[in-house]
């Protein structure tokens, strides 16, 4: 079964790779990624100076899922700008993921990076976990200003990691700026910001940051990472490249992001709670299910969702 697939020019041996921020912060992490099925090598979202992030507990699992707020811990763009050469012997493609607290932590990392010649920027407009700190994508002209800033100074092509949004309207407006800046793909979706998970137990909050608020993942939000992955495929009119993330514990998940339109997808909770063995499994189960479909590849089923 092809499970290839391209995104901006860039090809992709499977289309499975790891959310930013999942098992992917240090060397070690990434080097396993390199070694692994993954179709891709993605780095945690970078920032100028190396972060901590968030104190502890900043992860919890619950049936259906997982919250977090791990507060961006990464060792720095520095860091990463000296791995991606060495991590280049893998032979698969590698995306950095940037982030920041302020527009000029976006233009400094993008500048490093650049450098460093990954395949692809991941521009994380998205983060939930950052206290104090809104998330920037759900500020229309915010987003335009970061976007069309990097835009001058990368010449890699750039993807935006979007948080979900929740109507018709939002979607629009972000599709329609997003028209006028050259972004070559998106990630859809990050966590969905500020959810609350409790041990009625124990009476507690289940994780320790921002009083236990944090982003959800995993199978419980598959609905709304859909429905956002359907919803710019069709506002770009399957044009915009998109990958898929939300709720893929299975090859049956991953085709349906790829019947929403995507046409990779990425893998967070799932890789965080059962390790790097994931990949080979989601690849034997979506070529199951694409040869039972009578798909051939990846890119024979993308879209393809039937509406009534
Ligand atoms: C985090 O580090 O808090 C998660 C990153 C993200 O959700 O963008």
């Amino acid at each position: 079964m092809n499970l290839s697939t391209t995104i901006a020019g860039v090809t992709f041996p499977t289309c499975f790779m790891n959310a930013a921020g999942a098992c992917c912060v240090t060397q070690e992490e990434l080097e396993a990624l390199g070694e692994s099925h993954a179709g891709a090598i993605v780095t945690k979202s970078m920032t100028p100076q190396p972060r901590e992030g968030n104190p502890g507990p900043r992860y919890h699992s619950f049936p259906g899922g997982s919250i977090n707020s791990m507060g961006l811990p990464n060792l720095g763009y520095p860091a990463y700008a000296k791995l991606i050469p060495e991590l280049r012997r893998f032979g698969k493609p590698i995306v950095a993921s940037i982030a920041g607290l302020n527009p000029q932590d976006f233009l400094e990392a993008a500048k490093a990076i650049e450098l460093a010649k990954p395949d692809l920027v991941e521009v994380n407009l998205s983060c939930p976990n950052l206290p104090g700190e809104p998330q920037i994508a759900y500020d229309i002209e915010a987003s335009r200003r970061i976007l069309l800033e990097l835009q001058e100074c990368l010449t890699i092509p750039m993807g935006v990691k979007l948080p979900p949004y929740f109507d018709p309207v939002h979607h629009e407006a972000m599709a329609g700026m997003l028209e006028g800046v050259n972004v070559s793909f998106l990630s859809l979706i990050n966590s969905v910001g500020n959810g609350l998970v409790i041990d009625p137990e124990s009476e507690t909050v289940v994780i320790k940051p921002k009083g236990g608020f944090g982003g959800i993942g995993g199978t419980i939000i598959k609905p709304v990472a859909l429905a956002n992955v359907r919803a710019f495929w069709k506002l770009f009119q399957g044009r915009m490249p998109i990958i898929g993330v939300g709720g893929v514990v299975t090859g049956t998940d991953a085709f349906e992001h790829l019947l929403c339109g995507a046409s990779a997808v990425q893998v967070g909770t799932t890789l965080v709670e059962e390790g790097l063995t994931a990949f080979e499994r989601l690849e034997k189960e979506l070529s199951e299910v694409l040869t039972k479909k009578g798909y051939a590849s990846v890119d024979d089923c993308r879209g393809r969702l039937k509406e009534l």
